[in-house]
């Protein structure tokens, strides 16, 4: 398995398995272990969790199915997970929002903890800007965690360069990777200095929703069609499928992205896999874009 170095001590593996459709798929005890060792027989040793994944339900199904059962598998693995997104009726709220203070931060923590069934994850991201931080408060909530040795990096999800500075600014810590939607269906991050702010700052991202959330396979929507079209024919000259391409459309990019697969069948995630020996030319490349689009460059 290829893997995207954070620094000396850490990196994750290019190809991170998502757990947000974890209990949609019926994800659980046995069955939840056999994912997560058939991944890791893979190579994929990263798995990219969130406290509001399956309504507050997904750390816990994991933790109960993989790493209090084999408690041993967790040194061998880097766990992911995010903060900041209050889901209606948590706090007693009405509506969904985003808070990043030090009070939620702290106690989101304490929960993803006690769900994961780990006294520490490797990464903690903060899930999207929350736009009534205070960052020197975020900035010291996330240093502290790292303090306290809950957290062995910070990281983001969801923000422009603008708002990674800003907290940067204020943290001891580095930001050490971005979270962020990238896949064929959503071309915008390499175009609107996110990923430019990734090179300057030698820091790799991670793709979420790197087929499109799976619109690409079945979507009748013009962008969807024009894809699957010039997807195919890229496909067969390889001697693959479809998906593969799409991970290698990403692999290709030298800012170093790992890829979340959010399939929870496993043979569908081994695409991914794949994925990582295809080197796409830069003709492919701009086909595979050209169809996102629906131009050309000039
Ligand atoms: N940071 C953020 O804000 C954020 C936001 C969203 C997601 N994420 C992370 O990113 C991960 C991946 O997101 P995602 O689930 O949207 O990823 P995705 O891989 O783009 O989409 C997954 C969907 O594609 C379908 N699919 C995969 N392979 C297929 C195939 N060969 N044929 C037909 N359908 C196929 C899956 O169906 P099946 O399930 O039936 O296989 C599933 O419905 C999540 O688990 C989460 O960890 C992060």
């Amino acid at each position: 398995m290829k893997t995207v170095k954070i620094d000396e001590a850490f990196e994750i593996s290019q190809v991170a398995a998502g757990c947000m459709r974890a209990a949609d798929a019926g994800m659980e005890g046995d069955t939840f272990l056999r994912f997560a060792e058939e991944c890791m027989e893979m190579g994929i040793t990263t798995f990219d969790h969130a406290p509001v994944y399956g309504g507050y339900t997904c750390e816990k199904l994991f933790g109960d199915a993989v790493l209090r059962k084999k408690p041993e598998l967790r040194k061998k693995m880097q766990i992911v997970t995010k903060t900041g997104i209050v889901l209606p009726g948590k706090n007693g709220n009405k509506t969904i929002y985003y808070e990043s203070s030090k009070q939620e931060i702290k106690k989101e923590m304490e929960a993803s903890l006690a769900n994961l069934g780990t006294d520490y994850v490797d990464l903690l991201l903060v899930h999207r800007p929350d736009p009534l931080a205070d960052p020197e408060e975020t900035a010291d909530a996330l240093d502290t965690l790292v303090k306290e040795g809950k957290v062995r990096y910070i990281g983001v999800s969801n923000f422009m360069p603008s708002q990674v500075e800003m907290l940067q600014s204020y943290m001891k810590n580095k930001i050490v990777i971005n979270q962020m939607e990238l896949s064929v269906k959503n071309t915008e991050n390499y175009f609107n200095g996110v990923t430019d702010d990734a090179f300057t700052r030698r820091m790799p991202l991670m793709a979420w929703s790197p087929l499109g959330g799976g619109s690409v396979f079945s979507g009748e929507d013009e962008q969807s069609v024009r894809l699957r079209s010039v997807l195919e024919e890229i496909a067969s000259g390889y001697g693959t499928t479809i998906d593969t391409i799409m991970y290698a459309w990403l692999f290709v990019h030298p800012v170093r992205i790992a890829a979340i697969t959010g399939t929870m069948q496993t043979d569908r995630i081994k695409k991914a896999v794949e994925a990582l020996e295809i080197k796409l030319s830069y003709d492919e490349w701009y086909q595979i874009l050209e169809a996102s689009r629906g131009f050309s460059v000039p």
